[in-house]
């Protein structure tokens, strides 16, 4: 369903700050750049914007959403934070972490955007851009990927733009971002738990823990009753072309997408290649990840092969996303 809008793209600068806060001021839906993907923004305390980014999205169910503050001043308004809490928020913020705590007893934030849980999930972006959004505006902003649901998160501008013009009012073109992977979700319960890895490495928190982070009993795409991560949906990060992981060689009409060497049985014959990173560096094959996903989806191949990635730093992301990718799709 197209809503019908008129979608204003506005290249970074003051005026599309500005723009961005007045349109967020009036309940409007603006898609803005943060260091890991494109996020769709809304006034976080504003039941009516919140309930339009399900429907720009075409998102199933009421997942909830990750909310975006300026500073830590601004989180404590509607989360507590713990000794751990507030350790990790120190290290970490603002960067690709997403922590998720119990809320205040006056949180702003609409029960619609926590989905009725009693604990939020909130992250202080580093992407400048986000910031000066986030300042300008003054309140918290509820931020899911900016794509249609089930698609692969947006990477780039363009990308926003081709699954959410007409749905949504406007676009803040920041260019391509750094990371690549959304947040990595850590659950600040009795003890911290990976909820969900993403463009902070495990290690990094585990080294400011001093102890391993736990892990949710049960997977939270396939587990029954209550997810602790309850919008990490088996194929959320789907093409729509079949993938097929831990490809050793090429089989006829396939694409590559490639880690480090391409030399690979069958190559010469492959629909297309793409290298996520030649020369096997973690940081650059997330930053280009779902941009290639993306290109190989549409590049007329019987299906994306891929090749096995190192499952350190940011491979765990990486290989869970892939995972994601391929899931009811072999
Ligand atoms: O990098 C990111 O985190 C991006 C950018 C835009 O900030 N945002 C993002 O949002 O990935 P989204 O909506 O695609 O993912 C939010 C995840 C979902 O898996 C959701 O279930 C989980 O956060 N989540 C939100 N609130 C939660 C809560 N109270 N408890 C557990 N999980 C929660
Ligand atoms: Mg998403």
């Amino acid at each position: 369903m197209n809503v019908g809008l008129k979608t204003q793209f506005l290249p970074a600068g003051a005026s599309a700050v500005a723009a961005a806060a007045r349109c967020l001021a009036g309940g409007g839906l603006v898609a803005f750049p943060t260091e890991t993907v494109y996020g769709l923004g809304a006034d976080a305390t504003n039941p009516a914007a919140v309930a339009r980014i399900y429907q720009a999205k075409d998102r199933p169910s009421f997942n909830p959403l990750i909310a975006h503050v300026g500073d830590i001043g601004a989180a404590r308004q509607i989360a507590r934070f713990e000794a751990t809490a507030m350790a990790l928020a120190e290290a970490f913020w603002p960067g690709p972490l997403t922590l998720v705590l119990p809320k205040t007893s006056d949180c702003t934030v609409a029960d619609l955007a926590t989905a009725g849980l009693d604990t939020i999930a909130i992250r202080l972006p580093a992407h400048p851009l986000a910031r000066q959004i986030l300042r300008a505006f003054g309140g918290p902003v509820v931020a899911p990927s900016a794509n249609l649901s089930g698609h692969v998160s947006p990477t780039t501008a363009e990308h926003v733009q081709s699954d959410l013009a007409g749905r949504i009012d406007l676009i803040v073109d920041g260019g391509a971002v750094e990371v690549g992977v959304e947040s990595t979700i850590v659950g600040c319960f009795d003890e911290p738990m990976l909820l969900r890895p993403g463009g902070l490495p495990r290690g990094e928190i585990e080294r400011v823990l001093g102890r391993p982070l736990a892990q949710p009993k049960q997977d939270p795409d396939h587990g029954s009753g209550q997810p602790l991560a309850p919008g990490m949906l088996a194929s959320h990060y789907a093409p729509r072309t079949r993938v097929r992981l831990d490809a050793a060689e090429i089989e006829a009409g396939e694409a590559l997408l490639a880690f480090g060497s391409d030399a690979v049985p069958g190559v010469d014959a492959a629909a297309a290649v793409m290298n996520l990173s030649a020369q096997s560096d973690l940081n650059e094959a997330a930053a280009n990840l779902f941009g290639y996903l993306r290109a190989l989806d549409v590049c007329g191949a019987r299906a994306i092969a891929v090749m096995p990635v190192p499952r350190h730093g940011l491979g765990e992301a990486i290989n869970d996303r892939l995972r994601r990718a391929a899931v009811g799709r072999e």
